[in-house]
């Protein structure tokens, strides 16, 4: 299973950006032993896949609305993104569950969207610095994993422990391998053999100094990168850092 290497660009960039930050990826991306995924915000989804067709970088969305059309004001569909050149899409990070109060059973409904629409989700799930402080970080993304999976569920898990998100803390390695250990354990009691083959993400302050680290740990499938996917550089470099 190749390493999946996602940036997610979060509320960042304009037109003018695209240059610096995706176009660069294309040559680099056909030497890479990884997957590579940009993830930009909604206006830019277009404009993004159009600099990267016929390159092997792919493009996604960092949400979408349960339902494939309606009366919901400002929200953007599954089926809008794919339209747009979008074949991903990040579904439940934690800054959306707490800035939109999106729940698991929630995500779960945007999983299903997105899996109709023919996206691929990458579902999100991690404690908070308090509930790791209290011992209770496998409860926490057990009890989000059960919420926000459906059943039949194919796509890909991200662990973003919250508190390393933009602080440029990062959990132990032993901390990341008994939780990436903890959730294919989850992925497999509930799908069985088919949990085997979900990639399981690690997000959170990964940077070219500490991707290979991370990204060499048992059950990690590859690395969700926010701050850093915005420098194509920085991105490239967490990227070659997958090495098989
Ligand atoms: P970060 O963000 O790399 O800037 O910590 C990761 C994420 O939120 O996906």
């Amino acid at each position: 299973m190749r390493a999946l290497i996602a940036g997610n660009w979060k509320m960042h960039g304009l037109r003018a950006d695209i240059a610096a930050i995706a176009l660069p990826l294309r040559e680099p991306a056909e030497a890479l032993v990884c997957d590579l995924l940009v993830c930009p915000p909604a206006t830019l989804v277009e404009p993004v896949a159009q600099a990267l067709a016929g390159s092997r970088v792919a493009v996604g969305g960092q949400n979408c609305h349960s339902k494939a059309a309606g009366a919901h004001t400002g929200d953007i569909a599954a089926p809008m993104l794919r339209d747009a050149g979008a074949t991903w899409v990040i579904l439940g990070h934690s800054e959306r569950r707490a800035d939109h109060a999106e729940t698991d059973a929630l995500v779960r409904a945007k999983v299903l969207a997105a899996a109709d629409a023919g996206l691929t989700p990458i579902v999100c799930v991690g404690e908070t610095e308090r509930e790791r402080m209290a011992g209770r970080q496998t409860a926490i993304v057990g009890a989000h994993l059960a919420g926000s999976l459906p059943d039949g569920f194919a796509g890909v898990v991200a662990y973003e422990p919250i508190w390393a998100i933009g602080t440029g803390h990062i959990p132990t390695p032993a901390d990341v391998t008994a939780m990436h250990a903890f959730i294919r354990g989850e992925l497999v009691r509930r799908f069985g053999q088919g949990g085997l083959s979900i990639r399981i993400l690690y997000g959170g302050s990964v940077k070219p100094a500490n991707a290979a680290a991370l990204l060499n740990l048992p059950e990690v499938g590859g690395a969700l990168v926010g701050g850093s996917s915005l420098k194509a550089d920085e991105f490239l470099a967490v990227a070659r850092a997958v090495t098989a």
